[in-house]
């Protein structure tokens, strides 16, 4: 008897645990393989292992894992060491449908629930293959973007209470691999930026961890990106001169101790922050902002009429802002770096390879340099040390064979 969906959905609330960002997103099959090639055959081969995807959406990752799993086990075996969980029964059911179509079965791990609230029978654990929602939301917001930026980090913090071996995660780079340097509890074996392949929009890495203690503490010798020119211009870690607040600020017009008088709201075109620059009060001390000194500000929205010079501190909602402090007290330094925005082609050119959302907040993700050495913007700094086909490669937008990881 084949179920009704329709008159399923009807009578099952299903929770808006869902946003633009990860209503449909499906993870780029070619990124999985690469991924699952960062465990050894040992594991893959060893029939003990459970291994699971706790926000399965749409399927892609089980049918890459069915795959893999084929390689070295039967058909049930697979049936009964695959498990799948989601929260969503509307996507459930579509993944369902083409796991039995797969296997020949009904009776599959799948289960419709809330990973977070989730407990595995037994104790058990698996081994963790899983998108991690980014940013989802439980209320709905205007233009349904809006969320929890920690929702992906939620998800690595329960995959880790049943985990295994191996966890392979894809996640957003900035906050993703910041907790990947700082913890020190599991050991990173591979980080792959994404960068060598145009396979996806999403500003993702993903990385793969081993259930044991951390010993390696320079992840860039975990990157598995084929390009070294990447590699001469983005950094692991956040350029030094690089401050951010991803989300609104909470007081804008502090009254007591540590009160500072900063930028609270930049000028825009766009949604609440219309209008010009607008100055507040905050309390310094719990507040994060970018201290007085030449800086380069914007917001991460990428609006153009956002783009300031100042010396003044600042603390606006959902800004990037690049201090040119380190480079002595002026405010050219800080012009020139706004010009490097506008007009540098090489900073677009990663832009797109790391598919950071505008030239403001590829900032974050490049090696520092001497910003006195630029005149219009459009040239190249001297630290990342590029040779003159290097550069033209990135211009020209193409890849090299030769440093491109797909096999
Ligand atoms: C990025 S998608 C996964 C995409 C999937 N890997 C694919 O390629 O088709 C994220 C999924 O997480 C699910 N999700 C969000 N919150 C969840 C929660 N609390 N528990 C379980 N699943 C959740 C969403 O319903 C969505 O299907």
């Amino acid at each position: 008897m084949s179920t009704n969906i329709q008159a399923l959905l009807k009578l099952i609330k299903i929770p808006k645990y869902r946003t633009k960002a990860t209503k449909d997103e499906r993870t780029p099959r070619s990124s999985i393989i690469n991924s699952f090639a960062t465990i050894p055959e040992s594991e893959w081969k060893n029939s003990n292992k459970y291994w699971a995807d706790f926000a399965v959406g749409r399927g892609s990752i089980p049918l890459a894992l069915i795959n893999k799993l084929r390689e070295y086990h039967s058909d049930e075996w697979i049936i009964d060491h695959l498990w799948v969980l989601d929260i969503d029964l509307e996507v459930l059911y579509s993944t369902r449908k083409f796991m039995e179509r797969e296997l020949g079965t009904s009776k599959l791990n799948i289960i419709c629930a809330d990973f977070l609230t989730w407990s595995p029978p037994k104790g058990m654990k698996f081994n963790v293959v899983m998108n991690g929602p980014w940013n989802i939301t439980t209320t709905s917001t205007s233009n349904g973007t809006s969320g929890d930026v920690n929702a992906w980090k939620k998800f690595y913090d329960q995959g880790l209470k049943m985990l295994d071996m191996y966890f392979i995660m894809w996640g957003p780079k900035g906050g993703f691999l910041k907790m990947l340097r700082t913890q020190s509890n599991n050991e990173v074996i591979a980080i792959d930026l994404m960068t060598d392949e145009y396979y996806w929009d999403k500003n993702a890495c993903v990385a793969t961890i081993k259930n044991v203690k951390k010993i390696t503490t320079d992840l860039n010798t975990v990157v598995t990106d084929k390009c070294p020119i990447i590699k001469c211009i983005s950094i692991m870690e956040d350029n030094p001169n690089w401050t951010e607040i991803n989300g609104n600020i909470s007081v804008n017009n502090y009254k007591g101790p540590n009160s500072t008088r900063v930028i609270t709201k930049l000028n825009s075109v766009k949604g609440k922050n219309k209008g010009p620059i607008e100055y507040g009060t905050i309390n310094s001390k719990t507040q994060k902002l970018a201290p007085k000194g030449p800086k380069f500000v914007g917001t991460l929205q990428e609006s153009v009429p956002s783009y300031l010079v100042t010396n003044d501190p600042v603390a606006a909602p959902f800004m990037g802002t690049y201090s040119t402090a380190k480079y002595g007290d002026d405010i050219e330094n800080a012009r020139k770096i706004q010009l490097f925005v506008k007009n540098n082609p090489l900073l677009k050119a990663i832009q797109k390879r790391l598919k950071t959302k505008g030239p403001t907040w590829t900032l974050r993700h490049i090696r520092d340099f001497d910003p006195s050495q630029l005149k219009d913007g459009t040239e190249i700094p001297k630290e990342w040390n590029l040779s003159p086909d290097e550069v033209s490669m990135l211009l020209n937008n193409t890849l090299d064979h030769s440093c491109v990881s797909i096999v």
